[in-house]
């Protein structure tokens, strides 16, 4: 068979770290199967999902059900992070052995961090010997409660409470201090905030091993854009100021955040209609990342092509030392063809994840994936 590649960009499958695939338990909101067809919609070959399922992935049950599910989609490779506590209740530490063992990739708190410095300290310790790393959704609760979005100008407009920039820092700081103690690999989660930057770039530079990620969200938007209280713009961490999402974008750049990822957060319709303040946190994001980047940075000069192409796929790959398949001469490739030509509306109605919460419908982009191919099978092209 001869695919026709003339014109277009022809990539290593994209990598995506940070994803919610809502199975089990929230199947109404995301499939394995239609988040893997999204995720191959987007250009993506490769994904790690969080364990925020229900049950949590804290038992080898739960990473088995989930492998069976994606082998079974048969379209992406899909990866399990498992929880550092069971249940996600921040009480009791998982089996980290028993879950590594079933095949989880990592271990984290993603959408409730761990709360006290010890069981952090005890699970990073235990991490550390088994050479598997923790990342973490850094917030301290304590500063969140009841903020649907960020201190500043949008919340004072709208009287609602804002979720302060420290409530992120404040726990970077303290886990990148907890990784120098016990030598394990975190990585930090959706990075959002100036001050997160300043204290993983301090930490890079005496040689902690911190890695960490960015969402195109954070990269793209600030509080101010949001248009009024549309829940498709609620998310955590929140939109910040235009002053972090420079921060963001200067850290991407310079290798300070290592990767792009989405946190694709899929919510049904009638959760989002809930409203700003008590809407579920999330938006989707594996259909339209690429665009977004290639669009608002390479197309616009801000960013070179091979850059966000590492950024999201030699990156991830490196970071957490995955073989993709392309990294070994003769093995199957993963692989994805990209028209950086033509525009197109991202239009919500069209994706292929049930989740339609996005705020960037309407937006004029490019750089829109045609053919992805993961193992050597066409697992998605365009018609
Ligand atoms: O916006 C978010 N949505 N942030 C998280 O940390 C969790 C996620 C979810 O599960 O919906
Ligand atoms: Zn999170
Ligand atoms: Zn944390
Ligand atoms: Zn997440």
């Amino acid at each position: 068979e001869t695919i026709d590649a003339a014109g277009k960009l022809l990539a290593p499958g994209l990598i995506d770290m940070h994803v919610h695939l809502r199975e089990p338990g929230f199947e109404h909101k995301e499939t394995i199967e239609t988040g893997s067809r999204s995720a191959a919609k987007g250009g993506f070959t490769t994904i790690a999902c969080m364990p925020n399922t229900k049950p949590v992935t804290d038992s080898p049950e739960v990473v088995k059900l989930v492998q069976d599910k994606a082998r079974a989609a048969g379209l992406v490779k899909v990866l399990p992070y498992a929880a550092i506590t069971k249940s996600q209740q921040g009480q009791e530490l998982t089996d980290f052995a028993v879950l590594k063992e079933a095949g989880a990739i990592g271990f984290t708190d993603d959408g409730v961090g761990v709360q006290t410095a010890q069981m952090m300290k005890d699970a990073m310790n235990i991490a550390a010997k088994m050479d598997m790393p923790v990342i973490a959704h850094c917030e301290d609760n304590s500063l969140v409660v009841g903020a649907p979005v960020a201190e500043g100008s949008f919340a004072r407009k709208h009287g609602l409470k804002g979720i302060p920039n420290e409530s992120e820092a404040i726990h970077v700081g303290r886990d990148i201090l907890l990784a120098e103690a016990t030598g394990v690999h975190y990585h930090v989660c959706h990075v959002s905030t100036e001050q997160s930057v300043r204290l993983i770039r301090q930490a890079k530079e005496i040689g902690i091993r911190v890695t960490a990620e960015v969402c195109p969200h954070h990269l793209l938007l600030s509080e101010e854009d949001i248009p009024g209280l549309d829940a498709n713009w609620k998310m955590n961490p929140p939109l910040r100021s235009r002053r972090d999402v420079d921060a963001c974008i200067e850290a991407l750049l310079d290798g300070t955040i290592d990767i792009i990822v989405t946190d694709h957060a899929p919510h049904s319709a009638e959760e989002k209609a809930k409203g700003m303040q008590s809407a579920p946190f999330g938006i989707v994001g594996f259909e339209t990342a690429f665009p977004l980047m290639y669009t608002k940075f390479v197309a616009a000069g801000k960013m070179d092509l091979s850059l966000l192409v590492k950024r999201m796929t030699a990156d991830p790959a490196r970071v957490f030392g995955l073989n993709t398949g392309v990294l070994e001469p003769g093995a199957p490739a993963d692989l994805t063809l990209i028209d950086l030509e033509t525009e197109k509306e991202v239009d919500p109605e069209s994706f292929a994840s049930k989740g339609r919460n996005t705020p960037f419908t309407g937006w004029k982009l490019k750089g829109w994936p045609v053919m992805t191919i993961t193992d050597g099978r066409v697992v998605w092209s365009e018609e």
